[in-house]
């Protein structure tokens, strides 16, 4: 079947491998997007793309008029330190531009919504592998905003009618695996596009944050996720939505744990020479481990991540870092 979707800030990181899937699977796409971190180069032809502000209801209003189905929501400011230094910017994209886009979807009775959360809406973990139940206690003022979205939509769902699926992503990476997507990812913070910036010259130096943390090598594990497979779920998800499910809340990760250094190592592999890193102070906040549950997702998506193995990871990075 055939439907209208609505991405927005489905011209990013995330949005842009989703809206292939979305496309390939022949659905009639709408890409909203400010541009901010985004690129146009990141839309394929059989998408639209409606350059806007999720901020601003006018322009909203003319894409939500079209009655897409679903609404999946990608933009937002993502960076955990940076939400630190400048919390205001985050609530005015991440919670007001979000509950704006709601009011907008509510007035147009468009009640089918996908939310990019994140495993920062629960903070420290009390025990491993992190799973739905776990309590969500944000360490940064990011996962808070998630968390403050996350549960307004659980009012919105009981009080008007929204269904929602929140995935709550762990750290996704890589790029798509049938070279679709082109566009390096813009300001990226996390490990693995920081690691290929320094392989490729664009970065001078990798900073390792703490090397005495409890775990195999002193360096921290995190959870790696493929974008394709986040992409897949995302698609699964849309189709729980319009089956008639509604309050799904997942996590989105591939339920192993890589340390720090493991990642280097498996990017010196994949390029063929040794990446320089130096081991400095341990941030504020940065648990030693991070690693998910997907049972849920398993269960109720089918999600079972397929692109997990490091090399496969890098291997699908090195197109776009020209390596
Ligand atoms: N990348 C990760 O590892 C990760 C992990 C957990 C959650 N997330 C969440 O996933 C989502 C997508 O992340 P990404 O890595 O693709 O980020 P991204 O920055 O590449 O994509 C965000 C997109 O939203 C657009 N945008 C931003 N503000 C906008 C506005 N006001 N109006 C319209 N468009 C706007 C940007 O131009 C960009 O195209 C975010 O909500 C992020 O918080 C990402």
């Amino acid at each position: 079947m055939t439907i209208g979707v609505l991405v927005v800030g489905g011209a990013g990181y995330i949005g842009s491998h989703v809206v292939h899937d979305l496309v390939a699977a022949g659905h009639r796409v709408t890409v909203f997007d400010d541009l901010s971190t985004g690129a146009r180069d990141n839309v394929p032809d059989g998408a639209r793309l409606v350059r806007g502000d999720m901020r601003r209801a006018e322009d909203l209003d003319a894409v939500l008029a079209e009655q897409p189905e679903v609404v999946f929501h990608f933009a937002a400011r993502k960076a955990a330190g940076e939400s630190m230094q400048v919390p205001h910017d985050y609530a005015a994209h991440n919670i007001a531009g979000t509950l704006n886009l709601l009011e907008c979807m509510h007035r147009a009775g468009v009640t089918r919504f996908v939310f990019s959360s994140s495993a920062a809406v629960y903070g420290s973990p009390a025990y491993l592998p992190i799973d739905e139940s776990h309590p969500t206690n944000p360490e940064n003022y990011y996962g808070y905003t998630k968390l403050a979205i996350e549960q307004n939509l659980a009012w919105f769902a009981r009080l008007s009618g929204l269904s929602y699926a929140s995935l709550r992503y762990f750290n996704a990476t890589g790029y798509d695996l049938a070279g679709r997507v082109t566009v390096r990812e813009c300001g990226a913070a996390n490990l693995c596009p920081v690691v290929m910036e320094v392989a490729s010259g664009l970065r001078e130096s990798l900073d390792v944050f703490g090397g005495d943390y409890d775990t195999r090598d002193g360096t921290c594990v995190r959870d790696y996720v493929h974008v394709n497979d986040l992409a897949a779920a995302h698609v699964a998800a849309m189709e729980r939505l319009l089956d008639g499910d509604s309050c799904l809340v997942l996590n989105l990760g591939s339920e192993s744990g890589s340390t720090v250094l493991e990642m280097i190592a498996a990017a010196s592999r994949v390029i063929g020479r040794e990446i320089p890193y130096r081991v400095v102070e341990r941030r504020a906040g940065d648990p030693a481990s991070l690693v998910a549950s997907s049972a849920k997702a398993r269960e109720i998506l089918g999600f079972s991540p397929r692109h997990g193995d490091l090399d496969v990871i890098f291997e699908s990075m090195r197109g776009v870092y020209g390596l």
